[in-house]
């Protein structure tokens, strides 16, 4: 058996299997949100998947090209005591298989992708959407397939939904929801939370700020890659008035909503209270940290590796306090948050 993935029992799996299987909390979001009677899940692997569609709906179909994953996504769903599945080996592209599939709710396809990839291209994906969406036109209209959430929405040409989703404050999933599931252009959601977000929701377009206020507020990569900060703020506005947020860019990867406001809330995946920005030299900024009783300081800047051990060294040294900062450096700053 192989490791868990959040999983209380351990799923039967190859190496490979467990790698590309659906984390536990997004298996149970997904199949909550396509719950129907009859489901079709076409590229199903070891079925990390297919166990929580076939607890939410009443039959699932799941298809797999590899006889050794399909045989353990049948012991897998056996092992969940689930008896409403009926398992197709073959290539879901081909005649014989499309063949066995009645008319159904939805078709579901988590596909293959290339191991390496300079650039993650939505036409590498085995099966290929276009191919499914044509081959299976005739049973369902309603198609939900997975994509690598590294693509910006704007790279999806089909008129679908583009659902990000965070786990556990990392980018996680890209969902594709077709024909009546689709339920807005973009979506953002966060996990464990279940909190989401949509392209539909008010906005609130943020400043440009390069003061930090008195707080900072990471948002969800979720919210980020689905470039859905102004329905964020939107939302934040919503929540606790109409307190001023502005948006303070750290680098192409890093941003920070700052306030002089302290809220809470599940889109934002730090909170933090801003606690000094000096000039990025780490004995003055040791120094600083002992003051603040700090033990634990996560580095969360572009170092050159070769240096990296020494700068993190020197910051860390002596540290032995109860607090914890995330360091970031913006123009040779460096900006301590004190996460609250
Ligand atoms: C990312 S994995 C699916 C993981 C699964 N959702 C889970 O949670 O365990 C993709 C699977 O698609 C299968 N696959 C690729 N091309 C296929 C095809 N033409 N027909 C059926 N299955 C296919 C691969 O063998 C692989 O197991």
């Amino acid at each position: 058996m192989a490791r868990k993935k959040n999983f209380e029992k351990p799923l039967y799996s190859d190496k490979d299997g467990i790698r590309f299987a659906t984390p536990k909390a997004v298996a149970q979001y997904r199949a909550k949100r396509l719950k129907c009677k009859t489901l079709a899940d076409i590229s199903c692997g070891i079925g990390g998947q297919t166990i929580f569609f076939a607890k939410e709906c009443d039959f699932v179909y799941a298809v797999e090209i590899d006889p050794k994953k399909i045989e353990y996504a049948r012991k897998n769903c056996e092992l969940h005591d689930l008896d409403n599945v009926e398992f197709i080996c073959g290539d879901a592209l081909s005649p014989d298989v499309i063949e066995q599939i009645p008319k159904v709710d939805v078709i579901f396809s988590d596909p293959a992708r290339p191991a390496e990839e300079n650039k993650r291209k939505v036409m590498s994906l085995e099966p290929g959407i276009p191919n499914v969406i044509s081959a299976y036109s005739d049973k369902t209209n309603n198609f939900v397939f997975e994509a690598p959430p590294q693509m910006p929405p704007e790279r999806i040409q089909f008129d679908c939904e583009r659902e990000y989703l965070s786990l556990n404050g990392q980018l996680n999933r890209l969902t594709l929801y077709f024909g009546d599931l689709k339920q807005c252009e973009r979506s953002a959601v966060s996990l464990p939370d279940n909190v989401h977000i949509s392209s539909t929701n008010t906005t609130y377009d943020m400043d440009e700020t390069q003061t930090l206020k008195m707080y900072a507020y990471e948002p969800q990569p979720s919210a980020v890659k689905a470039e859905m900060l102004p329905q964020l703020a939107g939302s934040l506005k919503n929540d606790i008035g109409n307190v001023d947020v502005k948006l303070f860019t750290i680098d192409k990867k890093r941003l920070l909503i700052t306030s002089d406001a302290r809220f809470k809330n599940a889109m934002l995946k730090n909170h933090y209270s801003v606690l000094q920005v000096t000039d990025f030299e780490p004995d003055t900024i040791n120094s600083i940290l002992k003051k603040h009783d700090v033990g634990t300081v996560v580095l969360r800047a572009g170092v050159d590796p070769a240096d990296y051990w020494t700068i993190r060294n020197k910051i860390e040294n002596g540290l032995s306090g109860k607090n914890t900062i995330h360091l970031f450096v913006k123009d040779e700053k460096a900006i301590m948050c004190e996460v609250i």
